[in-house]
């Protein structure tokens, strides 16, 4: 199908992030939330996003007023009858989309092609409710929807081919580039990336660094913009909480750490002021051993479990989370052995073999 008109169910930071990338592409969007401030708030972010784009000169002011208007937004869900693709971005609760997904059932037509934006929750668990779950997938956008380049386009078990198509060509016409990955907890991103933080946590916890110097380390071994405790405090440590106790399930190795289910739990941010000097020599080394090895590990066994392919993990790595040494180019460069080095305490600590996948380095994508 060439999707031409857009529904978004919810109206918040994803929701409105997503609209405002789907106006300015050109197309016609319908935004619906249960709550008229969220509306409003929606359409005034639409409206200061162009503006500013026409203030800076990327775009007119005529532009800007005819992308805001693209956005039509209200509380019924029944203008959604005339939509191609639509896309929920409703809370993180299984209760809340499973319902939000059999009231559209009954009102979208028969070939509109519906997508979660879920970050954690299984695709498939929620097309268990869609009448027809070959036209349902998922659509995991990256915040800021309306700046952040990726998303993850998520096969669920029954997705048809040509469902999958037109969403990546859907993408691809709103300037992103797409993640194919399958219907695995952490899809691709967060399966290495939530992994990495609890790494950094525990090696708080065993008292090799501060939080300030652990980013230190990881600026420098992955080349980051900013360590894992800072991006924590942005996406908030609770959130990242809730997103690492969905991969708890794949084993030992990811349980949350200590300070970071204390931390999450109790809602606080982790304290970063004044601390960001770089650790003795010693500690630096075992810290950044330690964060390489995290994230080879667990990009590996996502290789095992055909997750996504590794030039997938690397896209998203640089353009989900500006890792400037991506997992599997690194790994290449690293050679067999000296990742094989890396991997071997973190699986002998944590009862897990190496991963088959450890015999393709090398060639991952060189
Ligand atoms: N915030 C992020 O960084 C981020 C990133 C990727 C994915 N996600 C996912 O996107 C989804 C939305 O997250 P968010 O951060 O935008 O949440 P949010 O809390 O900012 O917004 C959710 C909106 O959904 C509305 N809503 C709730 N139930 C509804 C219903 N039955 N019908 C219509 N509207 C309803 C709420 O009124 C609210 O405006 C979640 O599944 C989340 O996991 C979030």
């Amino acid at each position: 199908m060439n999707i031409k008109s857009v529904g978004i169910v919810g109206a918040g930071t994803m929701g409105t992030g997503i609209a405002i990338n789907v106006a300015q592409s050109g197309f016609s969007v319908y935004l619906t939330d249960l709550s008229e401030a969220a509306l409003e708030r929606a359409v005034t972010a639409a409206r200061t996003f162009f503006g500013r784009a026409a203030e800076k000169g990327r775009i007119t002011q005529e532009q800007a007023d005819q992308a805001t208007a693209r956005i039509s937004t209200g509380t019924d869900l029944a203008p959604l009858a005339g939509c191609d693709l639509v896309i929920e971005a409703v809370f993180e609760d299984l209760d809340i989309k499973l319902d939000t997904f059999r009231k559209l059932n009954g009102v979208v037509r028969k070939d509109t092609i519906l997508t979660t934006n879920t970050s954690c929750l299984k695709v498939s668990d929620i097309a268990q409710v869609i009448d027809d779950p070959g036209r349902f997938l998922g659509t995991h956008y990256f915040s800021p929807a309306q700046i952040n380049p990726l998303v993850e386009v998520i096969r669920g078990d029954d997705t048809r081919e040509e469902v999958v198509d037109s969403v990546l060509d859907f993408c691809a016409k709103t300037g992103k580039k797409s993640l194919l990955c399958r219907d695995q907890n952490g899809f691709a991103v967060n399966r290495f990336f939530c992994p990495y933080t609890n790494e950094a946590v525990r090696c708080v916890d065993e008292g090799l660094a501060t939080p300030g110097q652990v980013d230190v380390v990881a600026q420098s071994v992955l080349g980051v913009a900013f360590g894992p405790f800072a991006v924590m405090n942005i996406i908030k440590p609770q959130v990242n909480l809730h997103a690492i106790r969905h991969l708890e399930s794949l084993g030992p190795y990811y349980q949350a750490a200590t300070s970071m289910v204390r931390v999450g739990d109790a809602g606080e941010s982790w304290k970063l002021e004044e601390d960001n000097g770089t650790p003795p020599e010693e500690a630096a080394s075992r810290v950044g051993e330690r964060l390489l090895g995290s994230t080879f590990l667990t990009v590996l066994q996502a290789l095992d479990e055909e997750v996504a392919e590794p030039k997938a993990f690397d896209m998203g790595a640089e353009m989900a989370l500006r890792f400037g040494n991506p997992p599997c180019r690194t790994m290449d460069a690293m050679g067999r052995g000296e990742v094989e080095r890396l991997l071997r305490p973190l699986c002998e600590s944590y009862g897990t073999p190496l991963p088959n996948s450890l015999a393709r380095v090398g060639s991952l994508v060189s």
